[in-house]
């Protein structure tokens, strides 16, 4: 009894951490370990609260009872199969008690073995291994002076306790190594505090684009979790221009102008926390000229349609930071399944590029998703958008 005793003690002592990591009066940095603290003792029951009820409900207090509850259900078979020996009818206690030590022993050591090298590497290594995504991306009506333009994605810096500088810095030189002439950065630029918006606009001031003014930022909804005005005074103060229901147009000369002809570059707020819209950021735009989209949250292609959007660029999902083989990933924060996780994805009415972005939230690892900058090429399509693999 005493394994179900300790593992039952370590999954309501970690949910009542995850109700002490709302209290504002601790310091950032320490809620932050006692929320991961939880979702990682009770990975099972968030994952299922999270896939069926959503990860803005886990978050509740009564979503961490959920998710307790669950993991405990779930793991009740394991701990049986464990302590079996000790419940065989006849059996010499102290043979028993032998069987369930080598027993224990044994999967201790291949278990802790195993998952302290997965979790070291998923952390250490895979986390920070940051790979290019270089695609030639056709747009529609593009203009012949846009031809050859090149734009970065570079989204969720989840700057705080885990994503430091340091750790995101090879990211920001890998960006500036593609020579963009704009780069996009749809949201989620701090993890648990907006003490750390300092540090994402440091980021940001580190990126070299050609065109000026061409670094656009959307929110995400950490940022809105974080205070949101703050990030709007500290990212303001950046290079960084912030495009939030709002829309720009980038002529042929590719300068910037309000009016006249060329590629339309609009951004939406978030889905969860803000008020996004599309059509209205869009309204009264030419229908022969080509429209981006930056919108944190791709499930926005699904809840707000529209006539021509030529490509909605996102993230929010992470790729889903850990991707099982068969099963997919366990975690994605969307209500559309696995659809949205990362790539090129046909929405409804238009298609959206999801980036797996650069930092981690939640489990601070990352397994057979690693973190992702995006370079596209754009050049003229006759039809509609279509994008393919370029060498960088
Ligand atoms: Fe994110």
């Amino acid at each position: 009894m005493r394994v179900r005793r300790w593992v039952y003690a370590m999954v309501w002592g970690s949910t009542l951490l995850a109700f002490l990591s709302k209290l504002t009066v601790l310091p950032s940095t320490l809620r932050f370990a006692m929320w991961a603290v939880a979702v990682v003792v009770n990975f099972p029951g968030v994952v299922l609260v999270g896939q069926t009820l959503g990860y803005l409900f886990v978050r509740t207090p009564i979503g961490h009872l959920a998710a307790a509850l669950l993991t405990c259900l779930l793991l009740e078979p394991m701990l049986r199969w464990i302590e079996w020996p000790l419940r065989r009818p006849g059996q010499d206690p102290q043979e028993g008690t032998r069987g369930v030590t080598r027993r224990a022993l044994l999967l201790s050591g291949v278990g802790l073995g195993g998952s302290g090298l997965v979790a070291g590497y998923s952390y250490w290594v895979e986390r920070k291994n940051y790979q290019l995504h270089a695609y030639r991306l056709y747009l529609a009506d593009l203009p012949q002076g846009l031809e050859g333009l090149r734009l970065v994605l570079m989204a969720d810096l989840h700057c705080g306790p885990v994503n430091r500088p340091g750790d995101l810095l090879p990211a920001i030189r890998m960006a500036n190594r593609c020579k963009p002439d704009l780069i996009l950065l749809p949201g989620d630029f701090v993890h648990v505090s907006k003490s750390y918006f300092s540090q994402a606009a440091e980021l940001i001031d580190q990126l070299h684009c050609a065109i000026p003014d061409g670094i656009l930022l959307g929110w995400g909804n950490h940022d809105h979790w974080n205070d949101v005005e703050a990030a709007r005074q500290t990212l303001s103060q950046t290079q960084g221009q912030i495009l939030v229901q709002q829309r720009r147009l980038l002529q042929a000369d590719r300068t910037f102008s309000s009016s006249g002809k060329g590629l339309w570059l609009a951004g939406v707020d978030d889905l969860w926390e803000g008020k996004p819209d599309v059509a209205q950021v869009l309204r009264g735009l030419p229908r022969d000229q080509p429209r981006l989209v930056l919108a944190h949250n791709p499930d926005t292609a699904e809840e707000q349609k529209c006539s021509r959007v030529d490509l909605m660029v996102s993230g929010h999902t992470h790729g889903g930071q850990i991707q099982v083989p068969v099963l997919g990933t366990p975690m994605l924060p969307s209500r559309y399944g696995q659809k949205y996780a990362s790539g090129f994805v046909q929405g409804p009415s238009y298609p959206v590029y999801v980036t797996r972005g650069l930092g981690v939230g939640g489990l601070p690892v990352r397994l057979g998703v690693p973190p992702e900058v995006t370079l596209f090429e754009l050049h003229r399509s006759p039809d509609r958008t279509r994008i393919e693999p370029m060498s960088s």
